[in-house]
């Protein structure tokens, strides 16, 4: 390949912070980071899940550290990125990733429902976002953050009217904070993906209905996690220098399926 392709896509001297990094997606999100030569910070309330990621990143050669982080705590957020400047520097890279899942009907839906899916998904992607990026214009460092959605976000879906309508608020979140912040030099951008086999979803995919279902979208499977490594480092990179305020869907054709 041609390098300064290769070169487009090397995050070498970037520092790059993922939520929710114990598992799924945010596992492999680090992982990517710091093989594209970023120093990883994986950050999430699992900490052994955390150190086992980060002896895996190393032993393959790349740099991390974890840094334990409840995204639903501004102490907890702040405290961890003052650990993170005294340890490795400003994060100039951030994947808000932290997310969680809780299916459900419509009327069934209670205010303790409403606020552990819509804080964790939503109001701590802002929480997490402000921080970074006031720190980064602190600091006059240049910085991509991206955040995870859905492509429920994009399309409603049943059973799912409270994730479906957090992951809509980050794709605005998204636009309006990219439209403030690309003076700052700041890049904002969502990946909306469809579906990826982790701890979220497995028990849904492992069931018959989840096969049912599978068997009717566009993919007809899961997405594989090595189909979403570049469509992140196109956005974490100076590969997606002119993009900014996107909400990129990465689901095999789940959203145009037809009507
Ligand atoms: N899998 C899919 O098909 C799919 C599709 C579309 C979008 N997504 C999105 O992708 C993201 C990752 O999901 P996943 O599928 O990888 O799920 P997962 O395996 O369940 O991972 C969720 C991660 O979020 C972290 N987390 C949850 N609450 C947190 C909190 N209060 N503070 C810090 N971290 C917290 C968890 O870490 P701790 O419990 O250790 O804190 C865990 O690492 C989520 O935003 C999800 O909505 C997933």
């Amino acid at each position: 390949m041609n390098d300064a392709i290769l070169k487009s896509l090397n995050l070498s001297g970037q520092i790059a912070l993922v939520t929710g990094a114990s598992s799924g997606l945010g596992a492999h999100f680090a992982t990517v980071l710091a093989q594209a030569g970023a120093t990883v910070v994986a950050a999430a309330r699992r900490i052994d899940r955390l150190k086992s990621l980060v002896s895996d990143i190393t032993a393959a050669g790349g740099t991390a550290i974890a840094v334990a982080m409840d995204v639903n705590d501004n102490d907890s957020v702040v405290a961890a990125f003052d650990q993170i400047q005294t340890s490795v520097g400003a994060v100039s890279i951030l994947v808000n990733n932290a997310g969680v899942a809780d299916p459900g009907r419509f009327v069934d839906s209670t205010e303790e429902k409403w606020d552990f899916t819509v804080d964790t998904n939503l109001k701590a992607v802002w929480r997490v976002s402000r921080e970074a990026s006031a720190r980064m214009i602190k600091a006059d460092v240049a910085g991509s953050i991206i955040n995870i959605s859905s492509i429920l976000g994009l399309q409603p879906s049943a059973n799912n009217t409270l994730y479906a309508t957090a992951k809509a608020g980050v794709i605005q979140l998204t636009k309006n904070s990219a439209q403030e912040l690309w003076r700052h030099n700041i890049r904002v951008n969502a990946i909306c993906p469809g579906y990826f086999e982790t701890e979220i979803n497995s028990d849904f995919f492992k069931s018959e209905k989840g096969a049912q279902y599978l068997n009717k979208i566009p993919p007809r499977r899961l997405g594989q996690m090595n189909e979403l490594t570049m469509p992140l480092l196109m956005l974490a990179s100076a590969a997606g220098s002119f993009v900014t305020g996107i909400a990129l869907p990465v689901d095999g054709g789940h959203l145009v399926q037809s009507l």
